[in-house]
């Protein structure tokens, strides 16, 4: 009979879904991921898989597993923690979380555009250390937020719902780069499919939701950073890996633009020594973008289900491969 390995503690709902159609539910203790010897023998002789984005599920975990593993499914909307030319090649079946996240992590890419662009960080830091000494009439000037343009790269479902937010609640003029133009959005938000280059000179926000593949590994470089507006503010709720981080911080550190919100960096956690944190000009959160009650419990609904459905060898309800 099936067992499965649980790489963290999930909301409830979810466990209690698995216990319903598993044997044997193994749920690594701890707050901390598995160690990678802990992954290599607790998947041992497993049927399904349940990961979080901080496990790397490579063809040496698939082995591990052992030819029983039929199914990986990924607590989280992202899956490049997962190799999955390799699931496929093996004929594992490996799915997602899509769909429960959105309004979470839409919510959090504006709180990081508001929050940098009116100087949170040096302004609460300035009240926690005693250096505000009066009402400033020339402190602690932000950005202006109303009728504005906000380039979303990548629109996909959270792009979408970060455009209507910024359009409905501030009147922004929207640009967005994707494979294809999306006629719907366009229609409705009077948005505007364009290239990376027209968006990020164009953009006075420029918020990033790609996946991260090859393709868009490092895509937010160097020149692309000298592309954008001196006033720009860069939100990235997406992976950390899709902005080239050292040149993130030069263009911090330069005032080339006015500042960035990052809900995701490259490693997490953050090195408490990395450059980073020394920048008054940066909010850095940690990667707390679907962290709601509902979200959660959704996400651990929607794994379960994928992992249940893997098990009885049916196709699963969110699949990615
Ligand atoms: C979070 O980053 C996710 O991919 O769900």
């Amino acid at each position: 009979m099936a067992k499965v390995f649980v790489c963290r503690q999930i909301p409830q709902i979810g466990l209690n879904l698995l216990k319903k159609s598993a044997t044997e539910v193994v749920v690594h203790a701890g707050t901390l991921p598995p160690t990678r010897e802990e992954l290599l023998a607790g998947v041992q002789g497993c049927t399904g898989i349940l990961s979080l984005l901080s496990d790397r599920i490579d063809s040496e975990i698939m082995e591990a597993a052992g030819p029983s593993l039929k199914v990986i499914s990924n607590f989280a909307v992202g899956f490049n923690n997962i190799d999955l030319a390799a699931a496929s090649q093996r004929s594992i079946k490996v799915g997602n979380t899509p769909g429960v996240l959105t309004d979470a992590t839409a919510d959090i890419a504006v709180a990081l555009l508001l929050a940098v662009s009116r100087n949170f960080r040096s302004a609460t830091e300035a009240a926690r250390i005693g250096e505000w000494r009066t009402w400033e009439p020339l402190g602690w000037i932000g950005q202006d937020l109303g009728s504005k343009t906000i380039g979303i790269v990548g629109m996909g479902r959270i792009g979408q719902a970060v455009a209507q937010r910024m359009h409905g609640g501030w009147n922004m003029k929207v640009l967005y780069t994707a494979q294809v133009a999306k006629p719907d959005v366009d229609e409705s938000l009077g948005a505007q499919h364009v290239s990376l280059e027209t968006l990020l000179a164009e953009s006075d926000f420029v918020s990033i939701h790609l996946p991260l593949n090859e393709k868009t590994r490092a895509c937010i470089g160097a020149t692309q950073l000298a592309m954008m507006k001196p006033t720009a503010v860069l939100v990235n709720t997406a992976r950390g890996e899709v902005i080239d981080q050292e040149a993130l911080v030069e263009a911090l550190d330069s005032g080339a633009i006015f500042g960035a919100g990052l809900d995701v960096c490259t490693p997490e956690p953050l090195p408490l020594d990395h450059p980073l944190h020394q920048l008054p000009n940066c909010v850095l959160l940690p990667h707390i973008g679907s962290a709601t009650t509902l979200a959660r419990n959704a996400m651990a609904q929607r794994s379960a289900e994928n992992l249940v459905a893997g098990l009885a060898g049916k196709p699963l309800p969110y699949p990615v491969n």
